[in-house]
């Protein structure tokens, strides 16, 4: 299918490419780059730097290049770095883009203090604990069509990056497929406890060993938990599915040391994809495909809905590569080539390779994840996340910056604090006056 927002593989120069590109910057206009950089956040801050209005503008020249203009509070901040890297990412995500430029300046007083504002809102919204932390990165495993593996990638995944010593949650967001409660071995039920206003739930927690350092632990969220059996899972279907992921989004009292949130999508990504890029628009996405043609193509399919949605695609991974023999033949059972076509079809890295491993299968029904046994699956999934981790959808970096993070946030619930006991003040003056 072809697809304006899929940039064709890479150039083959001729005609047909060129009108292609002329057509997609064409297409370009501030506002898609606008939307796109709602899905770059200030962690610092906890928003994005749109809604924080440091996000000034974008002009496209006819060649591609976009030139983006951008306010920081200080110019100092070692947080610039990762500002700039998330803008590059999410600009040149989209189609036509040739090139992109920063331009940086800084915010006038009375623009710091309108920006100062927001984040004190958040702050304040963000006060009850159920939101997830600006501060995680948050990694979608999508594709076209189901049975490709996504669930069985999206428990390894997080089992493997855990074991680096880092805190991930899993959202299991397949809300009538579930499956991540058995591959976990989880089978307690989840309830929801009253928190202020709201019903909120705590997630399942388990520690993952690492053989580096202090342990990491996986925070785990699926309708499996809520719910009796599969079947009471049925009635949702007719309620909106994405109810369910926002509710998993903002009524769980997620940790605030989550490094990273890896969300389980649920088999045909249209609608949720939308839903997830309004309710999280940082959320990045792991495509995966077999190596078959056919899936391919129909993960193809899943890029450009989530690039029509604005979110960023940031990697391919290809599942059900090759069976190894144990006398080491390599038989390529679903065919073979895909995961690269789509790669290359998306222009993002292939992150890597799992191999038809048998424990990856057992592992899921036994509910121990092949990622924390030995063995081949285990290294599979190691390298991947350790890409991951390094290269492709790296933690948030915020050395440097914590402690004025804190203060930052303490100074913003103190001012909260005080105009909320003037309020109170003013009125009982007002209600004492007019008795
Ligand atoms: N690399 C692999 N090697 C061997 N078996 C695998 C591998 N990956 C997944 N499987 C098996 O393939 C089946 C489908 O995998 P999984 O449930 O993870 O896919 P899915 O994309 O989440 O499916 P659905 O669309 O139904 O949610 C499972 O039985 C799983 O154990
Ligand atoms: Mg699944």
């Amino acid at each position: 299918m072809a697809d304006a927002s899929v940039s064709p593989s890479p150039p083959a120069p001729g005609p047909v490419t060129e009108v292609a590109t002329a057509a997609a910057i064409e297409a370009l206009d501030e506002s898609a780059i606008m939307n796109v950089l709602r899905g770059v956040i200030d962690p610092e801050l906890g928003s994005n730097i749109v809604e924080l209005g440091m996000a000034k503008g974008a002009r496209i020249d006819p060649d591609g290049l976009v030139t983006v203009k951008i306010a920081l509070t200080t110019s100092g901040c070692p947080l610039r770095a990762q500002i700039q890297k998330d803008t590059k990412a999410r600009i040149e995500s989209l189609p036509g883009v040739t090139k992109v430029k920063i331009d940086w300046t800084e915010l006038t007083a009375e623009e710091k203090s309108n920006t100062m504002a927001v984040a004190r809102k958040n702050a304040v919204d963000q006060a009850g604990d159920t939101a997830i932390p600006a501060t995680a990165k948050v990694l979608a495993i999508a594709s076209g069509k189901g049975g490709v593996g996504k669930s069985s990638v999206t428990v390894n995944l997080a089992a493997a990056i855990a074991a680096n010593g880092l805190k991930v949650g899993i959202i299991d967001a397949d809300i009538w497929g579930f499956s991540i409660p058995r591959m976990l071995g989880i089978d307690r039920r989840l309830e929801a406890v009253k928190h202020g206003e709201r019903a909120v739930i705590t997630p399942h927690s388990l520690p993952v060993p690492s053989p580096t350092g202090p342990p990491g632990r996986l925070d785990v969220v699926s309708m499996g938990f809520l719910v009796e059996d599969e079947e009471s899972a049925l009635l949702w279907r007719g309620l909106m599915l994405n109810r369910a992921v926002q509710h998993f989004l903002e009524d769980v009292q997620w940790a605030d040391d989550l490094d990273y949130v890896v969300i389980d999508m649920p088999p045909g990504t249209g609608d949720v994809a939308m839903g997830l890029a309004r309710m999280i628009p940082r959320a990045e996405l792991l495509v995966v495909t077999t190596p078959a043609t056919g899936a391919q193509k129909v993960a193809t399919r899943a890029v450009s809905m989530a690039r029509k949605s604005y979110l960023r695609v940031a990697g391919v991974i290809e599942n059900m590569s090759v069976f190894v023999a144990p006398d080491g033949a390599e038989y390529a059972l679903f065919g073979s080539g895909g995961g690269e076509a789509l790669a290359a079809e998306a222009g993002v890295p292939l992150v890597g390779k799992i191999p038809i491993i048998p424990e990856v299968s057992t592992g899921g029904d036994e509910g121990s994840p092949a990622a924390l046994a030995d063995g081949p699956a285990a290294e599979a999934f190691a390298d991947i996340a350790r890409r991951v981790i390094d290269e492709v959808a790296p933690p948030v970096e915020m050395a440097g910056c914590t402690a004025r993070m804190f203060e930052m946030a303490e100074e913003a619930l103190a001012a909260f604090d005080a105009e909320q006991e003037q309020a109170h003040a003013d009125e009982s003056a007002t209600v004492e006056s007019s008795s």
